[in-house]
């Protein structure tokens, strides 16, 4: 077992971590006041090879594992959860097309990506159904060679602003999970419309939508798999993707870490620093622990990924674990930072409130711990 990196992924790591002091960090809480995607952190993002870099080499993109993906994540996320979620929303819109499309449909659909900056998205989520991912109400009917969608997704990243969103619609509201599909939608489909969700609590710089189609045409080509595999798809894809939640969620532990660190070593209290309190010195080495296991957990779930081994159950324990770390971290750094962490003048605040989202997309903690806990019982 090693557990060193090698040059080309130190590089990568060195490339992320450099791109989030640079690029990110400066203009991370403009944008969250703003409540504002930057575009242009997207084009440096794919000027650089940050963007979409799962996409295979067959249909010319860099081909890169999981594990490589998160060493990203991680870094990216140091530097603002929000920006990072715009780019792992766009893996997430490409991880069912690498699961459930043919080479053709990789390189039709993600080809375009490789050439200039663009994002892609996955509509699960409805306004009535999130939890329960089989139960979705959105309808497709074959016309022809051609699917017929209805229906309104909800909390999609990136949606409207992807090139293209992977939907998942049922065919038969009555036939449970055998009844979905999974449809490739381009954004300039007629009868495609979209509106930006306002007002979130944390990631304000991601766009976050809700999506309605009236009767949006798509060839019957624009299928992935067989009818009856959409939900297996998304489920294949989750359990793929929380492993980058994770990951992100480690970054923002780590900025909670090194930010109390900073600020422990300035602030003084009763005549000398407060890092030199146990009070303030237990809290980071709280901190320390959690990135350290959370880390590995993230790194051992990618690995079994990239080693086409079963993941589901590490990855939905990083998931989970990391973001409820994480969260304990932000908290904690908060408090480190007392009145001053409280308001917008540090960059704590924003990790709490960007944190939170962790414990809920990509399935809730909630759902996370039935994943664990049906893996044990089967
Ligand atoms: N991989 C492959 N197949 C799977 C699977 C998996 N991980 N999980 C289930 N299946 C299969 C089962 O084997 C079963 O197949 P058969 O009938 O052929 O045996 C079928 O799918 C149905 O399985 P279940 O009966 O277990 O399904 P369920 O209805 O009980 O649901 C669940 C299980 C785990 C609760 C699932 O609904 C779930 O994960 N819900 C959460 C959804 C979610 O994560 N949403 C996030 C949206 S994305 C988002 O947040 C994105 C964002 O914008 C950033």
């Amino acid at each position: 077992m090693d557990f060193t990196l090698n040059d080309e992924q130190r590089q990568l790591q060195q490339l992320a971590r450099d791109f989030a002091r640079k690029e990110i960090i400066p203009i991370a809480a403009e944008y969250d006041q703003k409540e504002e995607l930057p575009w242009q952190v997207v084009e440096k993002a794919f000027e650089v090879g940050l963007l979409n870099p799962t996409i295979p080499e067959h249909a010319g993109g860099l081909g890169l594992g999981m594990f490589d993906e998160c060493l990203i994540g991680e870094e990216l996320a140091y530097g603002c959860m929000g920006i990072y979620t715009v780019l792992m929303a766009s893996e997430l819109g490409i991880a069912p097309i690498l699961i459930g499309g043919t080479e053709e449909q990789q390189r039709r659909f993600l080809g375009p990506l490789t050439e200039k900056a663009g994002l892609a998205a996955f509509a699960l989520s409805e306004p009535n159904n999130g939890s329960d991912a089989a139960a979705m109400g959105t309808t497709a009917r074959l016309e022809g060679d051609e699917w017929v969608i209805n229906g309104t997704k909800m909390w999609i990243s990136n949606g409207g602003l992807a090139e293209f969103t992977v939907v998942f619609a049922t065919t038969d509201k009555q036939g449970g999970h055998k009844a979905t599909v999974a449809l490739v939608v381009p954004k300039d489909a007629p009868g495609f419309s979209w509106n930006k969700i306002k007002h979130k609590m944390g990631q304000r710089a991601s766009l976050t939508s809700e999506l309605v189609f009236e009767n949006v045409r798509v060839p019957r080509e624009n299928q992935l798999g067989g009818l009856g595999d959409g939900f297996k798809i998304a489920m294949k894809t989750l359990d793929k993707t929380r492993i980058p939640v994770a990951a992100g969620s480690v970054g923002i532990a780590r900025r909670a870490l090194d930010e109390s660190v900073k600020y422990a070593k300035q602030r003084e209290a009763f005549g000398r620093p407060i890092a030199q309190f146990q009070a303030i010195q237990f809290k980071l080495a709280e901190m320390a622990m959690g990135i350290e296991t959370g880390r590995l957990m993230y790194q051992k779930a990618a690995w079994l990924v990239d080693q086409g081994q079963s993941h589901g159950f590490e990855s939905a324990i990083a998931k989970a674990y990391c973001s409820e770390m994480a969260f304990n971290a932000a908290n904690e750094a908060i408090q480190v930072h007392g009145g001053y962490g409280y308001v917008g003048e540090y960059p704590v605040e924003k990790l709490l409130r960007d944190v939170k989202l962790n414990q809920i997309y990509e399935g809730t903690n909630e759902i996370q711990r039935v994943v664990i806990s049906r893996n044990l019982l089967k």
